[in-house]
């Protein structure tokens, strides 16, 4: 079964610069515009391959803005030369700076998103992430304070302990990716209503009253720097997501596009079950076609090994 070995989880990961596959990947942005909820990046790849060899360097953008920016501030606008990009950056606060949210936050901010990151222990403790992709390290309110996307990717038994209201500064409309897992066994516990049959996305829902996205859940975190491909590559993979706001899982796909991956729309939350882990697409690396085949072929029991 193609689960994520309990042997990764929880591992961090922390991949050295040069096998990035970013300095390869370059969107041109020519379509990224405000409110267009349509735009999809093309890619070129090969572009200025005297970068690849290079440490990635670091430039301010066009628009003059600089490094130091205020406290708590959006607009990090120094992005990888060989990545910058024009246009409408989606603010995306990211919670939790582990495996996923580290590199969430490295490709987000490659393909020029504006990015806040925080963790529990406090922005001080993320400088180094910060230094390296130019992402504003933050307190999870001002992580989320005006963001167009929230991603929440901190352990399952964590989310409870998220501050009560946090989302409420957030834009109008914020579309909440959910990368959780639940891990009884390993990490997590016991968690009665999960156990039950709810599913684990709508469990996270309830704990922070607003809809989420659930994706990147099934995906090893090293994938997310390791994977990317331009859209229509052969090679590109496709990651399966589950929600009840169409609105919502559009800037998903969109942001997936953005960053070298296929989407695969598998429905509503309650079907969110056929992406859980220990399903067949879970940790599947695969196309769209095969992503699609693999969430058919799903049963919504929960096997002993992912039951407390
Ligand atoms: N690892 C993978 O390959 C993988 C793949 C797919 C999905 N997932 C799922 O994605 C989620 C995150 O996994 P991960 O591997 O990235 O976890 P991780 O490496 O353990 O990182 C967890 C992050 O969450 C932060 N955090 C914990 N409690 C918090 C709180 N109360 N408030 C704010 N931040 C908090 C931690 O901050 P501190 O370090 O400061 O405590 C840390 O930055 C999990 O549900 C996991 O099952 C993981």
């Amino acid at each position: 079964m193609p689960c994520l070995p309990a042997s990764r989880i929880g591992a961090r990961v922390t991949p050295r610069a040069e096998s990035r596959p970013r300095a390869t990947l370059r969107p041109t942005g020519a379509h990224r515009h405000a409110g267009d909820t349509a735009r999809r990046t093309p890619w070129v790849t090969g572009l200025f391959p005297q970068v690849n060899r290079a440490a990635p360097a670091l430039v301010p953008r066009p628009d003059g803005a600089v490094r130091n920016k205020p406290a708590g501030s959006w607009g990090s606008r120094w992005r990888y030369l060989h990545e910058s990009t024009e246009g409408h950056d989606m603010k995306i606060g990211i919670i939790g700076a582990g495996n996923i949210g580290g590199n969430l936050t490295r490709r987000f901010t490659a393909v020029g998103h504006d990015v806040r990151v925080a963790n529990s222990r406090g922005p001080q403790t993320l400088t180094a992430l910060a230094e390296e992709t130019g992402a504003t390290p933050a307190t999870i309110e001002d992580a989320v304070r005006d963001a167009e996307v929230v991603v929440v990717t901190v352990p399952l038994k964590a989310v409870p302990d998220l501050p009560e209201g946090f989302l409420d500064g957030a834009a109008d409309g914020v579309t909440v990716i959910d990368t959780g897992n639940y891990y009884p066994q390993q990490r997590d516990g016991k968690i009665a209503e999960i156990e039950d049959g709810l599913t684990e996305s709508r469990w996270t829902e309830r704990q922070i009253g607003h809809p989420v996205v659930k994706a990147f859940n099934g995906t090893f975190a090293q994938d997310i720097l390791d994977k990317p491909r331009p859209a229509g590559d052969p090679a590109r993979i496709a990651l399966p997501l589950s929600g009840d706001d169409a609105a919502a899982k559009r800037t998903v796909t969109e942001l997936l596009d953005e960053i070298g991956f296929d989407a695969v729309d598998n429905g509503g939350q309650d079907e969110s079950w056929r992406q859980q882990p220990g399903t067949p697409v879970y940790g599947l690396a695969a196309d769209a076609a095969a992503v699609r085949k693999a969430l058919e072929a799903a049963s919504p029991e929960r096997t002993a090994e992912w039951r407390a």
